[in-house]
């Protein structure tokens, strides 16, 4: 116990804030900060080095079993939970978790010390209940108070019931156990300014009958499968599907989810997730009493990797070969179609191509492959376009709605890993500076390019302010006007080293506190792993709870921390395209198609897919690519 010292210096304020709660506060002074990181060398273990508070609430402890999980605690410890591996690139960023002897003394001495917290061991959901009041005193109360737009505490329980359903994104009813991130991200994110129009709502709650109908195992279900084995299609009424397929990192996955979903809306379809091995256990299900993962028996599945017959049955592939057959109406029972950056261009063209919808309208399975957030495109496909632009008056908010309603951390992600996190290190602060620097074509003259335009960027904006180097933090103590706290996602470590030796030695000049925190720095790239999916999604969470983000450009894993947090970022411009601004305000929140169609249907020429209407635009961060933007700013 004795490298756990309560202390009352520069950080006491917390302790005043930590009634039951806070229970070991561990506090570095900024000289020892240098000692042991010049000690560490390029080993950074922030939590243990930067001062970590640590609850005493079994909410926190890991050796809780969570109520809904098929992952062994082991796989996900106390050791990875502060300072979990990873990084920000969208693409194949995984990485192992890092742990130092410090760090797994400290959870060892937590493990043993903290059972019998004020917090009932047996009911997690207490944790994040916004029903218990005595919680709120702690972290949560001092939180709410700061906050803009945030609302007292004794403010009236529906108000809060009404923030708690995202302004009826939530579905009511559902089992607040089961989801305990559905209903606690409200004590950790701002609330909305943006409500989802009453047609949205509707919809959705439409759409999650027709999923409970339709859903696996349920009689329509299986009746389609049959379908599916013989071949023929006849009646009309029967339930329909789109099938995701995974493809590329979890960003890339995560707004092609949200595009495949708003086509299930628009289209009546049921959307089912071929989630793999390594999508297990990231979010809750988001319909209430059904599920959307594709069940594991699915007939088709065993046809997934073979890419002759995907093709045979892709889209593109019937058409050339078979296209009196389909125009004549023998309707296949299942169609793959892939909208990805390259390749199946004929695909492409015809899911584009308003005509093909009617067709597509009558296969039952549609198996769709994409890595793209093409959900603009159906603000100008002619048979959908009115219907989008009533479900999203404010057009910049398709990812931001549908975002929330679908992507709810699962438990073991929300208490492990975000809430232990925030709460450790970022519940405190007075603001939240989320930085999520990716490097292009890493090499150590690239990274320092990225430091440059980092500084450039937050200086110039005024995100951060300019040092004292006259001074040390030490010796202004006690004179601080506010604390902020600075999250890097990154692979790398030159960020954290730059930042940290600014802030955490130097007083800034403007009065301001500052904590620095990198939840990973691991250099290089995993895929295909669920524990690294899971850290990735947690860091993406964690950027959307800032109050001002820093991004790099055409990165997915930005756009869905920007889009859920209702956040327009600074997008660090890619080095090397055209003229040199290190950043630049991105002005809707909503993500970048990369590649949009640009094939005009009826006159077959090239079309610039951004020039067709005032709300859909050239992305701020990527020429090629479009994007929604509200009709205001038009
Ligand atoms: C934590 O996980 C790591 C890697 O999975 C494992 O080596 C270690 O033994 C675990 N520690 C505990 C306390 O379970
Ligand atoms: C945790 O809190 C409880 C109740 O406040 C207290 O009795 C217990 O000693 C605390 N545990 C530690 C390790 O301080
Ligand atoms: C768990 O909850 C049940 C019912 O809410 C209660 O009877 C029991 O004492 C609790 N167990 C612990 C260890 O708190
Ligand atoms: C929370 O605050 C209320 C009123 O201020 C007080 O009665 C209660 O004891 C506090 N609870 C905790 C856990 O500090
Ligand atoms: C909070 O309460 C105070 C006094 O009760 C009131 O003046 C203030 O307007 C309230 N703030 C909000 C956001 O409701
Ligand atoms: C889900 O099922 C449970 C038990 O069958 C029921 O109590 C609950 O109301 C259902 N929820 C919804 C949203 O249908
Ligand atoms: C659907 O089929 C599965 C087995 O494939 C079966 O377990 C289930 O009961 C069936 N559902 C209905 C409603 O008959
Ligand atoms: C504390 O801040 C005030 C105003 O910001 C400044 O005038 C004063 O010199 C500072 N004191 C120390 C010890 O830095
Ligand atoms: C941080 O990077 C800037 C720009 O490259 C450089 O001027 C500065 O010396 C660096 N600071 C530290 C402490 O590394």
């Amino acid at each position: 116990m004795e490298i756990f010292q309560v202390t009352n210096g520069r950080l006491g304020f917390l302790s005043k804030r930590f009634t039951t709660i806070l229970v070991i506060c561990f506090i570095a002074l900024p000289v020892l900060v240098m000692a042991v990181m010049m000690s560490t060398n390029s080993k950074f273990d922030i939590s243990s080095i930067l001062g970590v508070e640590v609850q005493n609430a079994t909410a926190l402890d890991v050796d809780s079993k969570p109520t809904t999980t098929s992952i062994p605690d082991d796989k996900l410890n106390d050791t990875q939970a502060h300072v979990f591996g990873r990084g920000s690139d969208p693409e194949y960023e995984y990485s192992q978790p890092t742990s130092t002897p410090d760090d797994k003394q400290l959870s060892k001495t937590l493990a043993s010390s903290s059972s019998g917290g004020s917090v009932s061991e047996n009911d997690t959901s207490q944790s994040t209940s916004i029903h218990n009041v005595n919680l709120l005193n702690g972290t949560f109360a001092s939180r709410f108070g700061e906050r803009p737009g945030s609302r007292n505490d004794s403010s009236e329980s529906t108000s809060m019931a009404n923030d708690k359903l995202l302004d009826g994104l939530s579905p009511p009813g559902f089992d607040e156990r089961s989801c305990l991130s559905k209903y606690g991200s409200v004590l950790y994110r701002k609330i909305s300014s943006h409500k989802p129009s009453p047609f949205l709502l509707s919809k959705l709650r439409n759409y999650e009958n027709l999923h409970k109908r339709c859903g696996p195992y349920t009689e329509p279900y299986n009746r389609t499968l049959k379908i599916l084995k013989s071949g023929h299609v006849g009646s009309t009424t029967m339930c329909k599907y789109v099938v995701w397929r995974p493809d590329n990192g979890l960003g890339n996955r995560m707004v092609s989810i949200a595009s495949s979903f708003l086509y299930a809306l628009l289209t009546n379809r049921v959307l089912l997730l071929d989630h793999g091995t390594d999508m297990a256990d990231l979010f809750c299900e988001p319909f209430p009493n059904t599920s959307w993962l594709l069940p594991m028996d699915f007939p088709l599945r065993n046809q997934f990797r073979n890419s002759e017959l995907r093709y045979a049955h892709s889209l593109g592939g019937m058409l050339e070969k078979d296209r009196k057959n389909l125009l004549m109406g023998s309707t296949p029972p299942y169609l793959y179609l892939t909208i990805k950056k390259r390749d199946y261009d004929l695909d492409k063209e015809i899911f584009y191509c308003d005509k093909n919808q009617a067709l597509l309208g009558k296969i039952p399975w549609l198996i769709l492959l994409s890595e793209q957030y093409f959900a603009p495109s159906f603000f100008l496909i002619p048979s959908f376009k009115n219907e989008a632009t009533k479900l999203f008056p404010e057009k910049e908010t398709v990812f931001h709605h549908l975002g929330r309603y679908l992507f709810n951390p699962s438990n073991q992600v929300w208490k492990q890993l975000i809430t232990r996190f925030y709460d450790a290190n970022l519940a405190n602060a007075d603001e939240r500076i989320g930085l999520q620097l990716r490097v292009f074509h890493a090499n150590a003259g690239q990274i320092q390019t990225v430091v440059d335009q980092l500084l450039a960027c937050t200086l110039k904006k005024k995100l951060l302010p300019e040092i004292d180097t006259r001074n040390s933090v030490a010796s202004s103590s006690n004179n601080w006007t506010s604390t902020k706290a600075i999250l890097i996602t990154s692979l790398y470590p030159e960020f954290y080293k730059n930042l940290s030796n600014r802030y955490l030695v130097h007083p800034s000049l403007t009065g301001e506190v500052f904590g620095v925190y990198q939840p990973s720095h691991e250099g290089y790239q995993h895929r295909g792993d669920n524990k690294h999916n899971m850290k990735a999604w947690a860091e993406i969470y964690l950027l959307s709870l800032c109050d001002v983000l820093v991004t790099s450009a055409w990165s997915t894993f930005g756009y869905v921390a920007q889009s859920l947090g209702g956040l327009k970022p600074w997008i660090l411009h890619k080095p090397g395209h055209g003229v040199y601004l290190p950043c630049k305000r991105a002005t809707s929140m909503e993500p970048c198609f990369h590649y949009p169609f640009s094939y005009d249907c009826k006159s077959k020429n090239k079309v610039d897919a951004g020039s067709l209407v005032p709300y859909i635009r050239q992305c701020e961060d990527r020429e090629l690519g479009i994007k929604l933007f509200d009709d205001e700013q038009s």
